[in-house]
């Protein structure tokens, strides 16, 4: 085995040899190195390749796969092949198929078609997984392990009969008995009392609306079950390897929403994630800022791997546009920036078959003689240049919280509003905090709140009573708390908090609310001060508390919109809408003040800074996200140019600059 590349930023991708006959090998490698790629994830779906028929192996070929990788240098992240099984499997065990919400069987012919709770294919994978750990654990090339991949995305939920069997069982584990379930779920409620655990089923498709809580559980327990699968792949590599470190690619990227990666974090020895701008978003570039900090929050401030990111285009999208000149190394720069310190893409060569064959690629279609393969190439150069940053970490002062059990709960059916996501809140406060040079973390609410100036608290639905106490003895302990519209509104069972609005920051805030009024997609309510508000309103009385601004007509006029309470050394403010983000940006920037939080650095709106820093020094990340030359104050050492800059540097459009600062 060798140890994961630590001379520069790691720099690679999927390599799928299998695609490709022998004769292209060679041309990979010497296409490799003329790159810098540093590592390459092997085998994600190699399963057919590797098991052809029930038993019989061929392993040869992914022998001399790594043969190959290890004589040129480059390190392997080796995949289970555990993600998809191979046709002659799913025809020999159909029971293994997953079953959508309204019955039908997802047929074999894609990927990931298998259920989730099965431990037929769990029994399958892990023989697979075993002769792998077995086979290649003191390959020299081995540097990490890679379980399964994107855990969740395509087969889950599943609502077969196994997964109903499994549910009660989780059911059982977690209640214990019926008269506990039937009061979390609330069942007196349209006749739902369970009398037998085997009356219980999955929240398949029925008449109208399904139980909330029986669907919470069941976002919980599609987590956990996956998860469960994850350990025991872990605990087979680890009696081969003791110690390759051991990872997971999840998929922070904010529309996806199966998994509780909380819960998974601490069960991996570095965490990784995939990202792909999504276009139709209207900030995709914050979208990513905010996913690097999520990631380095799940990863408990430390640094962590992009597996996966895209050089161009995706193909998934109803429209693919490619990424501009530039833009290749400005969002992998950005993702180092917020703290990954290696830059996987998928995949090294793009398909001339098969559904992803429009995907973008390390090297592209049109080959060699390319820009794109000639940005790759300047990509890999500058990620061998940052090695002195490898390991460093990024500080904030502020925290966003962001909780997978609230995201669920609140995406419920019949909720007040479906017309509100619950990534709005967050991402608007992030972005416009970021605007503003002022890094975030994004963590659990039951992160260690006591080391940041300003909290966050965007649509937190559902909250636990201890990370409500935790939340209001950060106010007292002097930081500045920010509670937005629809947060504290439940408990975990998702059982409403009575009294008035917000039920868990009631008391913090001094502030209550007697009923909701949310807005139409595309309606705002004037606020008096200027500005307005849309997503939300509501009935809220200043109990104890500052009103800063109100509603300025409409059915809540002269009602309270935005208010602060002195806590103890610190504030807690309310928002009952979200304002408009210049109206938002002067609310933050009061919030900044009283914390005395202090921005990277002082830059032009859609110039982005980020710090990440390390006993040995500190490096200020400037990215140039706007198409114009912006010019911006900083001194130092441009690791990109390899010049002295400063005071004040002149940045092309789509370009960065990575600042040693002196
Ligand atoms: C995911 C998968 C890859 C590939 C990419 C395409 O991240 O892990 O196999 O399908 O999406 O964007
Ligand atoms: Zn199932």
């Amino acid at each position: 085995m060798r140890a994961w590349p630590k001379d520069g930023i790691a720099f690679g991708g999927d390599y799928n040899p299998e695609q490709w006959p022998r004769s292209v090998w060679d041309d990979d490698m010497r296409l490799m190195r003329e790159a810098g790629v540093t590592f390459v994830t092997l085998g994600v779906f190699s399963w057919s390749w590797l098991e052809p028929t029930k038993g019989e192996y061929t392993f040869e070929w992914l022998d001399e796969a790594m043969d190959l990788l290890h004589a040129n240098g480059i390190a392997v992240d080796l995949a289970t092949a555990t993600a998809t099984p191979p046709p002659w499997l799913t025809s020999a065990y159909p029971e293994i198929l997953p079953v959508d919400h309204d019955g039908h069987t997802l047929w074999p012919g894609s990927r990931q078609s298998w259920c989730p709770s099965s431990r037929l294919y769990r029994e399958l994978a892990l023989s697979l997984t075993d002769r792998l750990a077995a086979r290649y654990h003191d390959h020299p090339a081995l540097a990490m392990w890679h379980v399964s991949n994107e855990y969740a995305c395509h087969n889950l939920p599943c609502y077969c009969d196994t997964c109903a069997i499994a549910f009660r069982a989780w059911l059982e584990q977690r209640y214990a008995d019926l008269d506990t379930l039937n009061d979390a779920w609330g069942t007196a409620f349209w006749s739902q009392r369970y009398t037998a655990w085997e009356d219980i089923l999955p929240p398949r498709r029925t008449t109208t609306f399904a139980n909330p809580t029986q669907v919470l559980d069941y976002h919980r327990f599609g987590s956990d079950t996956l998860l469960g699968f994850y350990r025991e792949e872990y605990e087979v590599i680890r009696r081969h390897s003791s110690q390759v470190p051991i990872t997971t690619n999840f998929m922070t990227l904010s529309n996806f929403r199966l998994l509780d990666y909380h819960d998974w974090a601490p069960l991996q020895d570095v965490v990784s994630t995939d990202h792909y701008i999504v276009d139709s978003l209207e900030h995709p570039r914050a979208e990513l800022s905010f996913h690097g900090d999520l990631t380095r929050g799940l990863a408990g401030g430390r640094p962590w791997i992009l597996m996966e990111h895209s050089t161009s285009a995706v193909n998934w999208q109803p429209v693919n546009p490619a990424k501009a000149p530039g833009q290749t190394v400005l969002d992998s720069l950005t993702h180092v920036a917020h703290g990954a310190d290696a830059l996987g893409f998928f995949q090294w060569r793009q398909s001339r078959s098969g559904s992803e064959k429009f995907h973008s690629a390390l090297v592209p279609h049109a080959g060699e003689d390319s820009d794109r393969f000639r940005e790759v190439c300047e990509l890999g150069a500058i990620s061998a240049r940052l090695g002195e940053l490898l390991g460093s970490t990024v500080e904030a002062e502020v925290a966003v919280l962001w909780d997978y059990e609230a995201l669920w709960a609140m995406s419920g059916p019949c909720m007040p509003s479906s017309a509100i996501d619950y990534a709005t809140a967050p991402h608007t406060f992030h972005r416009i905090l970021r605007e503003r040079g002022i890094t975030c973390d994004v963590v659990h609410p039951s992160a260690d709140l006591s080391r940041y100036r300003v909290v966050i608290v965007p649509t937190l639905y559902v909250v636990s009573d201890e990370n409500a106490s935790a939340i209001a003895s950060a106010a007292e302990s002097g930081a500045h708390v920010v509670v937005t519209y629809f947060s504290g509104i439940s408990d975990l069972d998702d059982h409403v908090r009575l009294g008035g609005y917000p039920g868990a920051f009631r008391d913090l805030l001094g502030v209550r609310v007697e009923e909701f009024f949310p807005l139409r997609p595309g309606e705002v309510v004037p606020l008096s001060g200027g500005g307005t508000g849309s997503q939300w309103s509501e009935d809220a009385r200043a109990v104890d508390a500052e009103v800063l601004s109100t509603y300025a007509a409409g059915p809540l006029q002269g009602r309270p919109a935005l208010t602060r309470r002195a806590v103890g050394e610190g504030t807690a403010s309310y928002l009952g809408t979200l304002p408009d983000d210049a109206t938002l940006g002067s609310v933050l920037d009061e919030v900044i003040a009283l914390a005395a939080v202090t921005p990277a650095a002082q830059t032009p709106p859609g110039v982005e800074v980020v710090r990440r820093s390390s006993s040995e020094g500190s490096w200020l990340f400037v990215l140039n996200h706007t198409t114009q030359e912006h010019e911006v104050t900083v001194t130092g050492h441009d690791l990109l140019t390899g010049r002295d800059v400063g005071p004040t540097h002149r940045l092309a459009g789509l370009c960065a600059a990575v600042v040693r600062e002196a």
